[in-house]
């Protein structure tokens, strides 16, 4: 199966986790897409969505779902999103579309976070996918020096403004054996609006696409 096989069998997978007459969380990227396009076949069987990007926004709403504003909800059963990098604990790396703080907020905010990736997502050790952070733009030297402090190699995304009018800093080089604490040492970095390690919050479920079939993976 091709990688995008892989992605479409996941997406697909997901639905089983959508509460019908209830509010879907909506990821971004290649993957989330694909989820969407799967959502839409049930589009009459759910209230609405909640989405990580305007880019999803507009996708739900050109498949007729009715997006709802975050601050007018506060039951979200369950949120869907892709990652670049997952490990078996279930933190992940995200942002690689730019979307990292949008999808930490909806996923704090969500009950259940599933997981949807290709089998390749799936690493012992984060890091080897740099890791975006999202940074406001007259912070982006001091936070790039603090970054280096990390340990890492921090290189502006050219050309990207998130949705949020900030920068993010693609940090190359880490191994990241502690997770939770590297997201801690980040998040005190002023200037730093939200980096893309989810270990704090990690997923609760992951679906990974296996040439085999689609695997669901659990935090035990
Ligand atoms: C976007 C994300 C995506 O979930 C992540 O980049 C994976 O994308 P894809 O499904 O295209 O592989 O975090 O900000």
């Amino acid at each position: 199966m091709t990688q995008d096989e892989l992605k479409e069998a996941v997406a697909c997978a997901a639905l089983a986790y959508v509460v019908e007459g209830k509010i879907v969380g909506v990821g971004t990227g290649s993957t989330a897409r694909l989820f969407i396009e799967a959502l839409a076949g049930m589009k009459d069987k759910i209230a609405g969505a909640v989405a990580s990007s305007d880019d999803t926004k507009k996708r739900l709403e050109g498949h007729g779902i009715k997006v709802f504003d975050l601050n007018d909800v506060t039951d979200i059963p369950v949120y869907i999103d892709g990652a670049d990098e997952i490990n078996v604990a279930m933190h992940m790396i995200k942002g690689g579309g730019g979307a990292l703080t949008r999808e930490k907020i909806v996923s704090a905010v969500a009950q259940k976070f599933v997981c949807i990736v290709d089998g390749s997502k799936l690493v012992d050790v984060l890091g080897r996918f740099p890791l975006p952070v999202e940074v406001i733009p007259m912070a982006r030297a001091y936070v790039a020096r603090e970054l280096v402090r990390l340990g890492g190699a921090p290189i502006v995304r050219e050309g990207v403004i998130t949705d949020n009018g900030n920068i993010i800093l693609d940090v190359e080089g880490l191994q990241i054996v502690d997770p939770v604490d590297l997201e801690t040492r980040i998040n005190q970095i002023v200037g730093v609006v939200s980096s893309g390690l989810f270990a704090r919050r990690p997923a609760d479920v992951c679906l990974l696409g296996t040439s085999s079939g689609v695997r669901t993976m659990t935090a035990d």
